[in-house]
């Protein structure tokens, strides 16, 4: 299962790609409202620094302001990956964006119907939100096994990415599902590295090391 930062912030990406995990980054207004620079250039600087897949989010409302917006956000770097809402005018984006070859994730989906037919208009991702489901009392991670049940009968070449994600459990029971991606705030990543038992192991581990050496002289 590939990990994607769910952020737009340059420091937290800056703080995790040198691992060699993270295979892609997803952004969306929210998220870039909160940074200073112009989120154009913020794009750029994370396509550049993370080599792969990246998403930026239409604003426009109107399926003729989604493509040209879209096809503006995929001029700005190669690994660009235009998000679209999942509406009536986005899904009218969306075959047209996907059929000029610009890739799409369909962001704000909420239900199995909403993926299929993301899908069928040719949407590289679908990005469904299990916290914000977990949030209204509604199971989000039963949406992902509908999914991935649903896509496993067809040849979609759509990707299952699983969004709002809110704890390590999340990231569990994806890959147990077999979902594609899993876009994981920074903070979810960083808990991922505490374990006290790793955390004593080591401890142990060095001070036996350290013991046995002051032994030896
Ligand atoms: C995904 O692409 C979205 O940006 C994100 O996961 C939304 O998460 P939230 O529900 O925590 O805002």
């Amino acid at each position: 299962m590939k990990i994607f930062i769910d952020s737009g912030s340059l420091k937290d990406i800056e703080s995790l790609v040198p691992l060699g995990i993270i295979d892609g980054v997803t952004t969306n207004p929210s998220l870039l409202a909160k940074e200073h620079d112009d989120p154009r250039a913020i794009i750029k600087k994370i396509c550049r620094m993370v080599q792969g897949p990246v998403s930026a989010e239409v604003v426009a409302t109107e399926s003729a302001g989604m493509i040209s917006e879209g096809r503006e956000l995929a001029k700005i770097d190669e690994h660009v990956v235009v998000k679209v809402p999942f509406t009536r005018e986005g899904i009218k984006a969306i075959k047209a964006l996907s059929s000029e070859g610009v890739r799409i994730n369909t962001t704000l989906i909420f239900s199995a119907p909403q993926a299929l037919f993301a899908a069928k208009a040719g949407a590289s991702y679908v990005s469904p939100f299990v916290g914000r489901l977990d949030d209204i009392a509604t199971d989000g991670m039963d949406l992902i096994r509908q999914i991935t049940d649903i896509f496993g009968h067809f040849d979609f070449p759509t990707e299952v990415l699983v969004a709002s994600v809110r704890s390590p459990m999340h990231i569990v029971q994806a890959a147990r599902m077999g979902a594609d991606i899993c876009t994981c705030p920074v903070a979810v990543i960083e808990q991922c590295f505490k374990h006290p038992l790793t955390d004593i192991g080591l401890e142990k581990f060095l001070k036996d090391w350290e013991k046995a050496q002051a032994a030896k002289v």
